[in-house]
């Protein structure tokens, strides 16, 4: 079985696509770089071009003929950027997407498996959702995931494709034997702020502490990436008898089912690196909302698969990986 995976450079893809590999699944990645490295491609084939192209498409499946199903994790994923250039976004992750889906179908390839997002979803009072929970994204990024999920169901129920969206919660840590991780040193999410800030001894900045959590902070359901990563592989291997149990158009959500707070964030990365981190309370930033957390038994059903790293994991591997991505692990050999 040979998976193709748009968009396997990045943080995600090239964290799936070393999984696919030890699971025994043959490889093909294809990603413009955009932000994907060239260092994450050495596993398996790549091809460098926009996943929408449709005679490089071609030239893969004529070099790959056994391709049975393609990873679509290929997106652009900055939300602010998002809001400054919208149809930006739009573009590459709903109009190329399109495009792929149509090049996939001329030769037959009608399996995807799509990065989606638990950003589309609504909030819920007690912060817990499942896949039947309400569909409110509030960027333009989210705005393009739960639109493209629309789509593949339209093109699923028309016959025209089958699908399974993976709405991946909140991805951190990197691959454990740090073949891959974060392209960024400094991300902009809690855990990398927390890293970067520590590093330069500054005090962590909590920006929303007067939400309706336990202890007022921001709830997030963080998730390993190589956990993530295996949820693929068995995505892939029980393809046909998901979509035939679910629909054509399957949803599963992927996170750990356990809530963290950003306080208990900061106590599981004080326990990690061993002393005591300064913290400061802010005001929420434009657009911040409490967050949620999966409730959905979903994953371990269809997939047979649940999370196994803790959330220390993500943050020790977050942190080695920092360490080797400053050491230069993403330059060129
Ligand atoms: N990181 C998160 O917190 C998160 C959460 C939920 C969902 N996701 C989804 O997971 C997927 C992967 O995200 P990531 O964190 O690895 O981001 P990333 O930026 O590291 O990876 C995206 C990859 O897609 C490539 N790419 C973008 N547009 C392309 C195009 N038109 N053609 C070919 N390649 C293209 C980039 O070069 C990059 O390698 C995305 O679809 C994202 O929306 C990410």
């Amino acid at each position: 079985m040979t998976v193709l995976i748009t968009g396997g450079a990045g943080f995600i893809g090239s964290t799936v696509a070393t999984a696919c590999r030890e699971a025994g699944l043959a490889t093909v990645v294809l990603d413009d770089l955009s932000t994907g490295a060239r260092a994450f491609t050495s596993g398996g084939a790549f091809y460098e071009g926009d996943a929408a192209d449709g005679a490089l498409i071609d030239r893969i499946v004529a070099e790959h003929p056994d391709i049975d199903v393609v990873i679509h994790c290929a997106a652009k994923i900055v939300v602010p950027e998002s809001v400054e250039q919208p149809l930006d976004y739009y573009e590459n992750n709903v109009g190329k997407g399109i495009d792929l889906l149509g090049h996939l179908r001329r030769h037959g390839i009608e399996r995807v498996v799509f990065s989606s997002s638990a950003s589309i979803y609504r909030a819920s009072d007690d912060f817990t959702v499942d896949e039947r929970s309400p569909i409110e994204p509030l960027s333009p990024y989210a705005a393009t995931k739960a639109m493209f999920e629309a789509i593949l169901r339209d093109a699923a129920l028309a016959g025209q494709v089958r699908a399974i969206s993976l709405r991946y919660f909140n991805p951190i840590g990197a691959d454990p034997q740090l073949r891959t991780g974060l392209q960024l040193a400094e991300p902009s999410h809690a855990l990398g702020r927390l890293i970067r800030l520590h590093a330069e001894g500054a005090p962590f900045t909590i920006t929303g502490v007067d939400w309706p959590t336990r202890d007022g902070t921001g709830i997030r359901d963080y998730i390993h990436v190589w956990d993530l990563a295996r949820a693929h592989v068995a995505a892939v291997r029980r393809f046909d008898a998901v979509t035939a149990s679910e629909g054509p158009a399957a949803v599963i959500n992927l996170g750990t089912g356990e809530g963290v707070t950003v306080r208990e964030l900061v106590a599981a990365f004080e326990r990690v690196v061993g002393e005591p981190v300064a913290t400061v309370d802010l005001p929420p930033r434009p657009g911040d909302s409490a967050g949620v957390y999966t409730r959905s038994e979903r994953a371990r059903e269809l997939l047979d698969w649940e999370a196994e790293l803790d959330l220390e994991r993500g943050i020790r591997d977050a942190l080695a990986w920092r360490e080797r991505l400053l050491a230069g692990a993403l330059s060129p050999r």
